[in-house]
């Protein structure tokens, strides 16, 4: 594939492929010497429209552990706050001769938009609450790690679904891997008509997590949040933040995942979040070696093109 804008456009192929590749990653970034040559020849921006601490300094690593030039772009000290549009500030950025765009951007579809206007790879790095691929490369990489495959394994993403670019981009990459996948939370944060991409849904947390070998637990994204039809945050603690009481009652240890950030003591409680139950700073560092690979696959094609 030219870019990544998001899983939807994945075959299960194309999911393995950069998995296997991360995997030699992985044994690069911890080595001693923890670089290679790779991408000595190619200039990557990475545009920030929103905040982000994992994916912003991740993609970054990944693109100096394959040794390419990179430029930081974040908008709030960009001349965007004066009116540029994002093609012009895009376009001025690829006159600098940049070969790869990643972007986070507030609004769905921002990343197709791009690749529709502007002559360079983009790379998805979440647009509104739309997708966020190399999360959910990154998430079925580690629940595979930890598991071994996810054939027929049960994955619950409970939370917020609703306003969630994670559960978009996990939900069709688990469902390509052949997960059994279930969403979990408040009516009011689960999107009608759901269950036409092939997922279950629970309302009931206990029998959620019964049902599950792992479950990935989303942030309660305020700032995506019209507050008029949300439960409160003590009713939504009460139904469906995850305790070392209710994992005790269950009949099985499960994997429990968090993309970050958390909110501490609403959707998970310090104590799962920092047990040997949680794979959550897995996560985070197979995070660099998927977005080495996603890059690596692209400017590969590129090296292929020219
Ligand atoms: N998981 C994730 O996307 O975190 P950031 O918003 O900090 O990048």
């Amino acid at each position: 594939v030219d870019h990544l804008l998001g899983i939807k456009y994945l075959t299960r192929e194309d999911i393995e492929l950069i998995h296997t590749t991360a995997n030699q990653f992985k044994e690069v970034i911890n080595r001693p010497i923890k670089k290679v040559p790779s991408l000595r020849d190619i200039t990557i921006a990475n545009l920030f429209f929103e905040n982000s601490t994992r994916t912003k300094l991740s993609f970054e690593l990944a693109e100096k552990r394959l040794s390419a030039d990179v430029i930081n772009f974040s908008a709030a000290q960009s001349s965007v706050k004066k009116g540029e549009t994002l093609i012009d500030t895009v376009n001025n950025i690829l006159a600098m001769k940049v070969d790869i765009v990643v972007m986070r951007h507030p609004n769905p579809g921002a990343g197709v938009f791009l690749s529709k206007n502007v002559n360079a790879r983009i790379v998805n790095a979440g647009d509104g609450a739309h997708e966020h691929p190399t999360q959910a490369l990154l998430d079925s990489y580690s629940i595979k790690e930890k598991l071994g495959s996810l054939d027929g394994k049960k994955v619950v993403i409970v939370g917020d679904i609703l306003h969630s670019r994670v559960a978009l981009s996990n939900i069709y990459c688990l469902k390509k891997l052949g997960a059994e996948v279930m969403v979990c939370g408040p009516a009011t944060l689960i999107p009608k008509h759901i269950e036409s991409l092939g997922v279950l849904v629970e309302h009931n947390l206990k029998k959620a997590l019964q049902w599950c070998d792992v479950a990935n637990m989303l942030r309660v994204q305020n700032e995506r949040m019209d507050i008029s039809y949300f439960p409160s945050v003590r009713e939504y603690v009460q139904q469906y933040g995850v305790t070392r009481k209710i994992l005790d009652s269950l009949d099985k240890e499960i994997v429990i995942m968090h993309p970050g950030p958390i909110n501490r003591g609403v959707e998970i409680t310090s104590e799962v979040a920092d047990s040997d139950q949680a794979i959550i700073l897995n996560q985070v560092e197979n995070g660099v070696a998927i977005r080495m690979a996603v890059l690596y696959l692209i400017a590969s094609k590129i090296k292929r093109d020219d």
